[in-house]
């Protein structure tokens, strides 16, 4: 059976001067994922080991370097699946945690799926999960970033200024990052899986969730069909079930890159929303789509090279 990985860093307008580092962090990512793949490692580990690289990297809004929320603070939200069992782990809004995608594996491993803010940071606590300071995640960029969606807000009505920034775009009012990072992966024994880490949507409401850690949304993978990652406005994500419409046109027969595509158009048709993702179908076979100016993105499969691109 091939091996292969797909990642991604966001499908946003990304701006020239970001370009650069986020192919590298995606190539980056594509390289930790492929070892792990290449070391006989599993479809999770490979997944988990990507996203982990984009969470360190301050250029992603995931982890380290994620867009700050109305407070001015940075809370994540962390899913990751197995295809070949269907089971899943997620944490969302939780704050103080540099690898929110290693906390969505504890969960994975225990009885629950999801867990949320103080209970989510509660159970990392109990298993001894290293926790951080706010000020270790935030980046000047994002301070900057922050202030000045914030001053050209408070000329919006109140409820504007509350609404998380990708929704505020999606009505012509301010564009944003709308960032995200994910990876799935194919390994050698046949099995498929997925992950999603975000900071969400800049300025958003302290508690609010996306579609990141919510299965069928933010992610989906089984062995039977494919594994998928998305990223873009959380909002209109949620609305098409993304990863899940994604994965079940593969079902249906669609190879990965038409699916991908209609499943994009889905989410601009049905979902009003911008957006992209990434596939990969249990022949190794790769898809991704987006309707953002940019979606930085790296893959590599069989006796491939890596190969990227924004
Ligand atoms: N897609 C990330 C979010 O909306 O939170």
């Amino acid at each position: 059976m091939p091996i292969a990985l797909v990642v991604h860093g966001g499908a946003w307008d990304i701006p020239d001067d970001e370009v650069a580092p986020h192919r590298a962090g995606c190539r980056r990512a594509c390289d930790a994922g492929w070892h792990v793949l290449q070391a006989g490692g599993s479809a999770l580990d490979a997944v988990e080991a990507a996203v982990r690289v984009m969470e360190d990297d301050p250029i992603f809004d995931a982890g380290t370097g994620s867009v700050l929320n109305v407070d001015g603070i940075v809370e994540c939200d962390a899913a990751i699946m197995d295809g070949a069992s269907l089971r899943s782990g997620a944490v969302a809004a939780v704050q103080r945690v540099r690898d929110p995608i290693a906390l969505a594996r504890r969960v994975l491993a225990s009885q629950v799926v999801l867990l949320v803010g103080a209970g989510a940071e509660r159970f990392a606590d109990a298993a001894g999960h290293p926790r951080c300071a706010h000020t270790d995640l935030i980046v000047p960029r994002e301070v900057v970033r922050w202030h000045d969606v914030r001053a050209r807000l408070a000329h919006q009505p109140r409820q504007a200024f509350e609404r998380p920034l990708g929704e505020v775009a999606g009505r012509g009012i301010v564009a944003g990052p709308m960032g995200t990072v994910g990876a799935v992966a194919l390994d050698a024994a046949g099995h498929l899986a997925a992950a999603t880490s975000t900071g969400g949507t800049g300025n958003k409401p302290a508690g609010r969730v996306g579609d990141s850690p919510i299965v069928g949304s933010g992610l989906y993978a089984d062995d039977e069909t494919a594994a998928c990652s998305t990223t873009g406005w959380g909002e209109s994500i949620v609305r098409v079930v993304l990863a899940k419409t994604a994965t079940d046109l593969v079902g249906r027969g669609m190879a990965p890159a038409a699916a991908a595509g209609a499943a994009i158009e889905i989410l601009a048709r049905r979902g009003g929303g911008l957006g992209g993702c990434i596939l990969l179908d249990r022949g190794g076979r790769v898809g991704y789509a987006f309707n953002t100016p940019r979606m930085a993105h790296a893959y590599r499969c069989g006796d491939g090279p890596v190969v990227d691109g924004i």
